[in-house]
Parts: structure tokens; C-alpha cells; sequence
């Protein structure tokens, strides 16, 4: 440590933390966790009960305007989200071309860049347009998604069937064939499941692009970036990578303490908010449990179980969102490296939601840094160094 930091005087920066712990950055109406009982609300509405008995199309109206709509709001969003599900030319010809070899992320992040281009109001920050592109980008996501996987599989793209649910035509797109009603309703049930979350680290993005007076674009740009990181949502691949480690014959006690002893994080159990049970991994773990039954794959399940064992017994530690959802994805034969995707056209109604709201009262995001380096230098031209 240089002299200079020595003299640097701490008590002036009260509320500096390593991963900004504990510090409220926002105010929101968005969402709720109470991380000491596990609890979610979205906009007062407890993710249970939402996550029984409504649609995704219902969340993200009551994400964006902080209540549920009325029949025929409800109706006139679900016409417009399917109305805007198709995606411009060159957006079909970038997922075309793309490289195969790419991560689903890293082309969903460059498609919805492209996004903007096409969008008649991309550059307009005012709160109307802005709503209208959040509906916009939510209805376009699924077909990026799918569209991308059919392509580097060397399938033709399909167009969106636009005749009900964003679950129905995102398994349709995907699969080629249209779903069942259960198979839409678990995907409808993942996509509420993962719409909002608080200040999680890509809405923490989002916000703070927007906060400069960037455009939408931009920011959910900027969101999938971060979201795609294995210590936020590209979790769940990476738990599902490691389940596909495992086999009948793994001792799986011996497995996670190798792990933890060698300080690797075991994917999908910890959280920055919750102490206990995640209440989202309570609702996957069911549905996990269900799906891979019907599947003939209770073998994920029971493993996932013994994780969540060990994981409690050795460190207290519970699963989040990532963990149970892998199962899930997987029983419902989706590929491991599309799942951050999945939560990515989940989250977009929520980042958009937050988005809206910081734009209401913007600010810009400017934090302070505390210096550890030198200063006065004497500089020394290239020559003499
Ligand atoms: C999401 O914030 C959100 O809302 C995010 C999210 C959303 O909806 O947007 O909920 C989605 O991102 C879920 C998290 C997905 N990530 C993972 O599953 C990756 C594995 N988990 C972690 O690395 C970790 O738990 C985090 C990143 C989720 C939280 O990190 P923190 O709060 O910085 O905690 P930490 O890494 O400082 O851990 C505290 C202690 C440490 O032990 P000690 O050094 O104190 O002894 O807990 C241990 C850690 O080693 N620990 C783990 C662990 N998670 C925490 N040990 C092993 N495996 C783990 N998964």
C-alpha cells in the first residue's frame, strides 16, 4: 500500500462496500423481497399467487404500469405483443450468418442491439415510446432465441404463429411443432418466475444506462451482458453443466465437499438477498420434481436433491432460481446453453419496467471511487524508463 492511501481518511466514505452489500441505490414500486422470510411480490402481488393463477402477458402489464389490467387492457397488450413478434430482415439475416460456434447469449445480446435500428422510435426517451418499445423488444426476444438455435442446428427459422401465448409461439419457434397446454403453461410459469427481481445486478445496469439518458436499446443491451455472467443468470447452465458431470454411480456427498474444499462455488445455491429458501427454487423444485418424473429422468431430481442436502448440512446454504429451473428446462428437452436466454426474455419485462421508473425520476448514476495509487509522480520520458 502507498504512503498517499495511508493518510486517506475512511470515515469519509460511510457507506463504501466491496459488492455494494446491503446498499439501497433505488426506490422502486417494482418488486419486494423480504430475503430474512423468503418472500417475492411483484408490485405488491406475491410471486405465489401470481405464479398460480396468472400469465406472463399479465405480469409484464402489471410490471410496467404497477397494477394488473383490466380485460380488455389485458386483451389489447396480448394483441400487440402478438403483432410484434416478428423480426426485421436483417435481424433474420444476422441469426442466419451468425457463427454457429457463438454463445446463445452473445448473439441475443448483438440482436437486440439490432433491434434498434429498425425501431421507428429507438431514439426517443420519452415514457410513451419507451413503453411501446419495451412491448416491442418483449414480444421480439423469443424469436431471436429460437431463431439462432434453429439456425446453428442448420433448421429453417420460423415465423411466429401469433395466435396465442409468447410461451405457446416461443415452444412452437424452438421446436417446430406447437406445444401441449402443460408444456405452455411451465413456460409461462418460468417466465413469471423470472420477470423481476430487485436491484439484481442487469437491472442495476439497465438502470444506470438509462440514468445518462441512453436510449432502451441500450440499456436492455447492456442488461443481457451482465445477466449472462455465471454469478447471475448464467447460473443455471451452469448448473445443468454440472448435473451432466454426474452419473449413477457419483458419490455425490464426496462431490460437493471436493468442491467446496477446493473453494469452488457450487451453481445455483447462495444469494445476496436471501438467508433462507429462495421462494421462486421452492416453486421449481415442485415443478422439477413433476417434469423429470414424467420424463423418465427422476434421476436429475433425486441428484439435485442430494446437492441441496450436503449444500445445507456443510455451509447452510439454500438454492436460488438457477438451481431447480435447470431441471426443468432440461426435462422439457430444451439445450443447456439457451437457459440464460430463456431468463433473459423473462427479465426484459423487468428491466424495461425499471427502466420506465428511472426515467420518471432520473438522476444520473455517478458513485465515487477510493483511490489506491500514487500520486505526484515525477514523470521520466519513454527513453530514460
Ligand atoms: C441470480 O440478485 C438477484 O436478484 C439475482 C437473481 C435474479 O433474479 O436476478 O436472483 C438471479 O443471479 C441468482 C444467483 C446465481 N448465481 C449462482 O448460483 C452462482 C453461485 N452463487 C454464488 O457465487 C453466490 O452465492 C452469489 C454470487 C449468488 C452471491 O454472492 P455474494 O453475496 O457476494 O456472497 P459470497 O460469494 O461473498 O459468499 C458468502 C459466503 C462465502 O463463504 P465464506 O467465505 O464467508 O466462508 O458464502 C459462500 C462463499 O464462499 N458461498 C458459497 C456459494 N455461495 C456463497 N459457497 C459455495 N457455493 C456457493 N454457491
Amino acid at each position: 500500500m502507498s504512503s498517499n492511501t495511508k493518510e486517506i481518511d475512511l470515515s469519509q466514505y460511510p457507506y463504501m462496500d466491496k459488492g455494494l452489500e446491503g446498499i439501497v441505490a433505488f426506490s422502486s414500486r417494482k418488486s419486494f423481497i423480504d430475503g430474512q422470510k423468503g418472500e417475492l411480490y411483484y408490485a405488491g402481488y406475491d410471486i405465489d399467487t401470481l405464479a398460480r393463477n396468472s400469465t406472463f402477458e399479465e405480469v409484464c402489464f402489471l410490471l410496467w404500469h404497477e397494477r394488473l389490467p383490466n380485460k380488455s387492457e389485458l386483451d389489447s397488450l396480448n394483441t400487440t405483443l402478438r403483432e410484434e413478434r416478428d423480426l426485421p430482415a436483417e435481424v433474420l439475416t444476422y441469426l442466419r450468418t451468425a457463427n454457429k460456434a457463438s454463445e446463445p447469449m452473445s448473439v441475443l445480446r448483438t440482436a437486440v442491439s439490432m433491434l434498434a435500428d429498425s425501431d421507428p422510435e429507438s431514439a426517443d426517451t420519452s415514457a410513451e415510446a419507451t413503453l411501446r418499445k419495451s412491448v416491442r423488444l418483449t414480444a421480439k426476444l423469443p424469436a431471436i432465441i429460437a431463431g439462432f438455435d434453429r439456425s446453428r442446428e442448420g433448421k429453417e427459422i420460423l415465423a411466429p404463429l401469433k395466435k396465442k401465448s409468447i410461451a405457446y409461439d416461443f415452444l412452437y419457434m424452438l421446436n417446430g411443432e406447437e406445444p401441449g397446454e402443460n408444456a405452455e403453461r411451465v413456460m409461462d410459469v418460468l417466465l413469471i418466475t423470472h420477470a423481476e427481481h430487485g436491484m439484481n445486478a442487469s437491472t442495476f445496469t439497465c438502470r444506470s444506462i438509462c440514468a445518462t439518458m441512453s436510449d432502451l436499446h441500450s440499456a436492455v443491451t447492456g442488461a443481457i451482458g451482465s445477466l449472462k455472467g455465471p454469478l447471475h443468470g448464467g447460473a443455471n447452465t451452469a448448473v445443468m453443466n454440472m448435473l451432466l458431470q454426474l452419473d449413477k454411480d457419483t458419490d455425490i456427498i464426496e462431490f460437493v465437499k471436493g468442491k467446496l474444499e477446493r473453494k469452488e462455488k457450487i451453481m445455483g445455491f447462495g444469494h445476496r438477498v436471501y438467508k433462507t429458501y429462495d421462494p421462486r427454487a421452492k416453486f421449481l423444485r415442485t415443478m422439477a420434481k413433476d417434469l423429470a418424473s414424467e420424463v423418465d429422468m427422476e434421476y436429475l431430481y433425486e441428484w439435485s436433491e442430494s446437492i441441496v442436502k450436503v449444500m445445507k448440512e456443510e455451509k447452510n446454504i439454500d438454492p436460488n432460481v438457477d438451481f431447480f429451473s435447470a431441471t426443468v428446462y432440461y426435462s422439457m428437452g430444451i439445450k443447456p446453453d439457451l437457459y440464460t436466454t430463456i431468463f433473459a426474455m423473462a427479465r426484459v419485462s423487468g428491466w424495461t419496467a425499471h427502466y420506465l421508473e428511472q426515467l420518471a425520476k432520473n438522476r444520473l448514476i455517478r458513485p465515487r471511487l477510493l483511490y489506491l495509487g500514487e500520486r505526484d509522480l515525477e514523470y521520466t520520458p519513454v527513453e530514460s524508463r
